[in-house]
Formats: C-alpha cells, structure tokens, sequence
C-alpha cells in the first residue's frame, strides 16, 4: 500500500457520545479469507476486515490460486483452491501483517514447493524464528534472513508433531495447526496462557475436527475443508480505542454494535470495569461459535481508579495495551502493566514508543523491560505524536489527545488504515467537542 504519510490533527474533546457498527474483525477475517481460500467450494464473508492487513492475506491467496471477489458493503467471495495452492511465480506480500506471514507459512509448509514470503520494513524486523522452530520440527525446510523475513519455504509432507509455544502466541499456534491440517497423524499444540482461539472456532465452522483440553489443541490430520458463509463480528480491538475514550468522560454514553466478544479476547471489559467503566452487553448471540454482542459502556462519575495488568493478562491484552497505557494518566490510581515484552516485537517497540509519546504530552512515566507504569491523576498537554508508522500507536494517541489541553499532532496517521481506515471518522462522530 503506498499511502502518503499524513498527519492528522487532533482537538480535545467535552464528551465521547453516541453510537457506531465497527468493520470486521481483522483476527477472524485473516482466519476466514486464508481457510475459505484453502477450503473447497465458495464461501462468503459480509463484514470483512476493511484493514490493510486482511488485504494482504486476501492478495496472498489470490496468488496462491484463490478466487477473490470484493462485493458491495464489504463483503467478499473467495473460490478455494481445495486443499491445493498454486505455486506463485513471485514472492507473496504480507505487507505489515505478522499474521498473514506467521499463518500463511504453515498452511504452506505442508504444500509441495517454495514459497517466498516478504513484507514491509517494520514486518521484516519482527521475529520468525518462532514460526521455523515447528515447522522445521514437523520436516519443513525455511531459510530466513537473519532471524526474519524475506523468508523461503520449502514444503512437502511432514510429520505430526506435539508442539509448546515459548512465547504466546496464536500467530504461532494457528501456523502449526495449519501444518497438522494437511498432516498425517495428530499434531498438538500447548500453550501456557490461552491465546485467542479464534483458528480453532474457524477450522471447526470449515467443517474440521479439532480437540482441545484446557492447556492444548490437537487436530488429526489429513482433514479437508469445505465453503461456509458467515458474518465477520465487529473488532473488540478496534471498538478498544472507542471504549477507553468513552472511559475519560464522565457523562459519556457508547453503544457498539455486533462487536466479536470471544472471551479470548474481551478481558478489556474486565480491566475497563475494575477501573469503574459501567459496561454492559445486550443481544448477545452466536455465529460459528464466535460470540457477539452490542457493548453499552459509560464512565464512572467519580473518574477512572487503578488497576494492574499482569501475567496471563497481559497476553490476552496484548493489542489493547497501548490506548489503556495512553489513557493511564487519567485514572486517579494510575496503571501498572508487566509480562508484555512481546510489545517490544509488535509492528514498533510499542513500549518504547508508548513511554516517548507519553512524555511528550507531558506525563511521568516509568519504563520497564516488560511494561510500564502509568502514575494516574496527571494532566496532559497537546504535543506532535510520533507513531512510528504502527497504526495502534497512532489511534492510541488519539485518544488520549482527547483529554489533553490543547491541539495534539499524529504523525504518521495513515497507519491507522492497517486495521481501521475508518477510524478517525469515526473519532469525530463521537467526540463532541
Ligand atoms: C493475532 C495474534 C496476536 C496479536 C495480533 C493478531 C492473531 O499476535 O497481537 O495483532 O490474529 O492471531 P501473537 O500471536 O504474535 O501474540
């Protein structure tokens, strides 16, 4: 994507107010378009990720031999190649998506050929040795550069393998199973903290059996996938930015519809209500065992107190940390976040960048090797944000400027369309200012 870097001008805001439908999941879209891609038949998404991101993984199967067909109101149609991909002449472009490059290659470590996977600078950075541990393991061969991408593949048959993730990770988790998919035997993945499962859910939906106890999944392989069509929920890591600006003002009132509730992924309605947020959610339903919900949310009249993000939190949070750290000044107790190195190898150094952008608005803070702490009761002033091309950083920061005196400038806004191209046009929808 060659978007002009631009910058976007903040003004901070009375009251957060109102009501929006938010586009897909980009987890759950990824998960879709590469299984839908890879299934047999025609399957069918409405409300597909508009990011950049899921534009990737649909570009990449595409060249892989999938049919791929935008329709109107963002939804795709996608002809699956039945289990078998066409070798792509050139290298496919996972563009800024660790997903599509981390999920891709172990769909295609059990194909036969090479395949070169590349990516963006900031992707090109991100580590791979993670992915090539287990597929190498099952009989794989990939040749990265350095540690990371661009990566080659070389694929064949392999062998089943019983396999546990150091770090958490679904990325990894989803780039096994989808070699024990195609693979004899059954591979089985453990994990020490439960990461979102949202591969699990799609497999099954695409008609695979896949077993779980709490601390693993396994799927017997080989197992063939067939079309579904299915309703992508709106993304509870893109409603996160909405939920915590509705969380600085008291007064506030935000209703979210059909937004993904998985519990795998909706412990920012805990921390958001152990820090006051009156949360509720209404029309709760199920759609290929993935739940959704409309979240009603509104802020405590007394303001935001203090909570502590740790340990097996802080992974399942792992996305939402960089808006609540942003809104941490504003809590009266302040915020404590530890366990999260992983923040350090997202698409930026999310606490580096994290603790920069909150000194530049003026607040105290304290850096760790795994986290950060936030003091609360701080008062933030307008200042030019760097957000380092990651696009959670440039909405973060957004929202924190909210609630800053004076005018705040994001650099590097059109990150913001890796995940969320709508989301500043949202941000005015709502900011009543
Ligand atoms: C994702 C998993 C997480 C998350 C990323 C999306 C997924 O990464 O940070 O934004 O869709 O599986 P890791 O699996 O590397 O923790």
């Amino acid at each position: 994507m060659s978007t002009a870097i631009q910058e976007r001008v903040i003004r901070p805001a009375r009251n957060v107010y109102g009501s929006l439908r938010l586009p897909g999941d980009k987890s759950i879209s990824h998960r879709y378009a590469m299984l839908g891609a890879f299934a047999e038949g025609v399957s069918r998404f409405t409300n597909f990720s508009t990011g950049a991101d899921c534009a990737s993984t649909l570009a990449c199967m595409q060249a892989l031999g999938a049919q791929v067909k935008r329709l109107e109101g963002d939804a795709v149609e996608i002809t699956g190649v039945a289990g078998r991909v066409t070798p792509a002449a050139d290298a496919l472009d996972c563009g800024n998506s660790g997903s599509t490059m981390r999920m891709l290659s172990g769909l295609l470590a059990a194909q036969e050929g090479s395949f070169t996977l590349t990516g963006d600078a900031s992707l090109s950075r991100r580590p791979m040795e993670r992915i090539r541990k287990p597929l190498e393991a099952m009989g794989a061969r990939l040749t990265l550069t350095e540690g990371h991408a661009p990566l080659t593949i070389h694929g064949g048959k392999l062998t089943a393998i019983d396999y546990t993730t150091p770090v958490p990770s679904a990325q990894v988790k989803t780039c096994v199973l989808l070699a024990g998919l195609q693979t004899e035997g059954t591979t089985t993945v453990h994990e020490a903290v439960r990461t979102r499962d949202h591969s699990e859910l799609a497999l099954r939906a695409f008609g695979a059996t896949v077993t779980r106890t709490s601390g693993s999944v396994s799927i017997a392989g080989p197992q063939y996938l067939h079309a579904i069509e299915a309703a992508v929920p709106g993304d509870l890591s893109s409603a996160a930015f909405f939920l915590c600006a509705a969380a600085l003002f008291p007064g506030s009132g935000l209703v979210l519809d059909s937004i993904g509730l998985n519990p795998t992924r909706a412990a920012l309605l805990d921390v958001l209500t152990a820090l006051g947020a009156h949360i509720s959610v209404l029309n709760l339903e199920e759609k290929h065992a993935e739940l959704v919900g409309t979240i009603q949310i509104s802020a405590p009249a007394e303001g935001m107190g203090t909570t502590a993000v740790t340990g097996a939190l802080a992974a399942q949070l792992i996305d939402e940390l960089p808006v609540l750290a942003a809104i941490g000044p504003f809590t009266s107790g302040g915020l404590r976040i530890r366990d999260a190195k992983e923040l350090r190898v997202k698409e930026s150094d999310r606490i580096a960048l994290v603790a920069k952008n909150l000194r530049a608005m003026g607040a105290e803070v304290i850096e760790f090797e795994d986290g950060l702490d936030v003091p609360g009761g701080q008062t933030l002033h307008g200042a030019t944000i760097d957000s380092g091309g990651d696009h959670r950083i440039a909405m973060a920061f957004a929202v924190a400027a909210l609630r800053a005196e004076g005018e705040t400038v994001i650099q590097g806004a059109e990150s913001a369309a890796i995940s969320f191209p709508e989301f500043f046009e949202m941000l005015d929808l709502v900011a009543e200012r």
